[in-house]
């Protein structure tokens, strides 16, 4: 498995999955504002023989970063591809200076809660009808030594 930038022509297998995985899931138009427009952002995927079996995506602002997404397609959890997206990510924030990482995640999202922990995320305060549908939010955070 090789984990590498997302392209345009990612984007079918990308939506699969985030359709599969979210329940607001973001359009097109976002992937593309993300890839395109955003110059913020990195999205990174996780191919598999040519197939994209997981993505992840964060923002780096000065010596700030966030994680905005992170999922794997459905059929393939548990085997830890995710945590090879995130080791990776985080290699890249500390490589690129950033000292504090944050995210938000659904207080009843426990599988991905328990991966953010696995990585030393620690949860900092509940945001009240974080999300459209009323869901409140845990704001995780995990300091980095660069
Ligand atoms: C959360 C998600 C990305 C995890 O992907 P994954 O590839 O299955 O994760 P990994 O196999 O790397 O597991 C990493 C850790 O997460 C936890 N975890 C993940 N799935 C779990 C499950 N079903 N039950 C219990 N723990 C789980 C475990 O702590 C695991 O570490 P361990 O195997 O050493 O115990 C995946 O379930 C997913 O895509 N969910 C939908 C999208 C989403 O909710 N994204 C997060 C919010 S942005």
């Amino acid at each position: 498995m090789i984990i590498r930038p997302m392209k345009k022509s990612d984007l079918p297998q990308v939506m699969a999955i985030e359709k599969a995985s979210f329940l607001a899931p973001w359009s097109e138009e976002q992937f593309l504002y993300e890839l395109k427009e955003n110059p913020f952002c990195s999205l990174f995927v996780a191919e598999e023989k040519e197939y994209i079996v997981g993505f992840i995506d964060f923002w780096i602002t000065f010596d700030s970063g966030c994680i905005n997404q992170i999922a794997v397609h459905p059929n393939l959890r548990q085997k830890g591809i995710a945590s090879i997206l995130m080791e990776d990510a985080l290699k890249r924030l500390a490589g690129q200076g950033v000292r504090s990482v944050t995210l938000e995640v659904r207080t009843h999202n426990a599988n991905a809660i328990k991966l953010y922990e696995k990585f030393g995320f620690v949860s900092r305060l509940i945001k009240k009808a974080y999300y459209d549908n009323g869901d409140d939010a845990v704001y995780m955070e995990k300091g980095l030594i660069s």
